[in-house]
């Protein structure tokens, strides 16, 4: 028989981070060698302090801490920096807005990104998967980031706008929103104001960038309101709008009205959140099967297997995609592409039996918790056989946090992998991409979001493999010769 052990309170350390540079405090390492910075704070305790400019900030290095703020949102709600920044951006869209608020936005935007209503875009998806394939010929160089921004701003904008855009301007909104994301992380990890003012070409860029965004979304609720009634998020916000009792999001409850406004707000929210995490989630996917050819094999022998004759999956496929999903999770581990979030002290309160006062800045990073060897043995190793069914250690579980945890929790999660898995399935069943001769993993550039920005790989032939059986027994990944722990040397080029 087992006995309840009383649980003891945990002893946490904490401490500062050495090299504060006046005024810019730790600014310059998160801006020039972000992982590297990240990766050397938990030496530094479980809770360490950092200045962001001249600001005190506090980063948790530990899941079962990182947990303890994410899942208290009264005492840390959104806000700092980041959310800041993002707020002028975003409006009080649903990344952005306060706890007080967050509940009914949630209710009205959730049903739309639930899982059953997921499976209905799995041909959307498939579909523009299936055109990125025909529009690289085997033997070429193709851009793959910039191609996977193409996929995942079509595939983003159908399903919040059905029609609505057409490629010219699916083509302006992917622009735009890579040189927001770069540019609003410069204004973060530098938060002052003045340098941003200035009429540098990078600032001019950010700025008409963001402009034409707003212009863009401007138009298409315009646009909407002259036309037709839709069945997507666009028109879910319209009728919301005008009051529509039938847009009663959650188990038939009214919902709030909402304000033109905050339409604009959670569309452009949507757009930003949607987009690019999803890309380069993808493209490192592509980027890290070709360095491991082993697990490439493995995914082309599952795909041959469940896909046979090349055909495009259908949702019916996604329980028998197991390895391509691992090799998603495995990515979102390895590169997550939202890599570090801020949160605000909504009072004074202790974290980690230290006292911070209120209004103080909290951070978490997946990145940071995906690397710590204390959760992920070999963290630098690319292995998809981490998240075989029954293979996740309750560490790993706990510290794998590619989509955030609490009531803050990425909307699209489910979304996100079920869009990841079957483009991988679609693309990697069709085309095998090679790095070019002499590629080196460079360390990406920090934007909001992290990954391979500007990737160009060779599209080389596919043939099919031999049984997926045959090739089942062999599950370790090829070892990754870069230790991410350690690794730096970012260039960031758009201050
Ligand atoms: C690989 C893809 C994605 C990743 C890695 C990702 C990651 C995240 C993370 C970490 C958060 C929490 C941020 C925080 O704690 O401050 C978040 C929130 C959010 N994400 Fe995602 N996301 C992805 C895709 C998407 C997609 C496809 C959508 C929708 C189109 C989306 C919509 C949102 C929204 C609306 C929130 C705010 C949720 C709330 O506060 O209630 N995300 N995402």
């Amino acid at each position: 028989m087992s006995r309840a052990v009383p649980e003891q309170k945990r002893t946490w350390r904490t401490g500062t981070a050495p090299g504060i540079f006046p005024i810019l405090g730790h600014g310059i390492a998160l801006y020039r060698q972000p992982l590297a910075f990240l990766n050397s704070l938990p030496a530094y305790g479980d809770l360490v302090e950092i200045r962001l400019g001249p600001q005190r900030a506090w980063m948790v290095c530990h899941p079962e801490l990182t947990h303890e703020v994410l899942m208290d949102p009264h005492t840390f709600d959104k806000g700092g920096p980041l959310y800041d920044r993002l707020g002028k951006l975003m409006g009080d869209g649903l990344v952005t807005c306060r706890q007080p608020t967050h509940r009914d936005k949630r209710r009205l935007l959730q049903p739309a990104f639930r899982p059953s209503h997921v499976a209905e875009y799995t041909d959307l998806v498939t579909e523009e998967a299936a055109a990125v394939c025909r529009a690289w010929p085997v033997g070429q160089d193709v851009a793959v980031t910039e191609a996977m921004m193409a996929l995942t701003t079509r595939v983003t904008s159908r399903v919040l706008l059905s029609d609505s855009l057409d490629d010219r301007t699916t083509a302006e909104v992917r622009d735009c929103l890579g040189a927001v994301v770069r540019g609003l992380f410069v204004r973060t990890v530098v938060p002052i104001d003045a340098l941003f003012r200035l009429p540098t070409p990078a600032n001019r860029r950010y700025r008409r960038a963001l402009s034409r965004l707003h212009e863009i979304i401007d138009a298409a609720i315009r646009e909407r309101r002259r036309g037709d009634d839709r069945d997507d998020v666009l028109g879910t916000l319209l009728k919301a709008a005008k009051g529509d009792a039938s847009t009663a999001a959650d188990g038939g409850r009214p919902t709030a009205l909402v304000t033109d406004q905050e339409v604009h707000d959670h569309l452009i929210t949507l757009l930003l959140t949607g987009v690019e995490t999803q890309a380069l989630a993808l493209t490192s996917a592509f980027s890290l099967l070709a360095r491991h050819p082993q697990a490439e094999r493995r995914l082309h022998a599952e795909l041959d297997s469940v896909l046979a004759g090349g055909r495009r999956p259908t949702p019916e496929d996604l329980p028998h995609l197991v390895y391509t999903r691992c090799v998603v999770s495995e990515t979102l581990r390895h590169s997550s592409p939202g890599w570090l979030f801020t949160r605000v002290a909504t009072k004074e309160t202790e974290l980690a039996g230290c006292r911070l006062p209120e209004g103080a800045t909290v951070l978490y990073s997946p990145h940071l918790l995906h690397h710590d060897p204390s959760s992920f043995p070999d963290p630098g190793r690319f292995d998809p056989d981490r998240w075989l069914p029954g293979r996740p250690t309750a560490e790993e579980r706990r510290a794998m946090m590619p989509f955030s945890a609490g009531n803050r929790k990425c909307l699209g999660d489910e979304f996100a992998m079920v869009e990841a898995t079957l483009a991988l399935a679609t693309i990697a069943g069709r085309r095998r991409l090679r790095h070019l001769p002499g590629y080196v993993d460079r360390k990406p550039r920090p934007g909001i979001t992290m990954g391979p920005r500007s990737l160009v790989m060779t599209c080389a032939p596919r043939s099919p493999m031999p049984s997926a059986a045959s090739l089942a027994h062999r599950t370790t990944a090829a070892p990754c010769t870069s230790d991410s722990r350690t690794a730096g040397d970012h260039v960031v080029d758009d201050a």
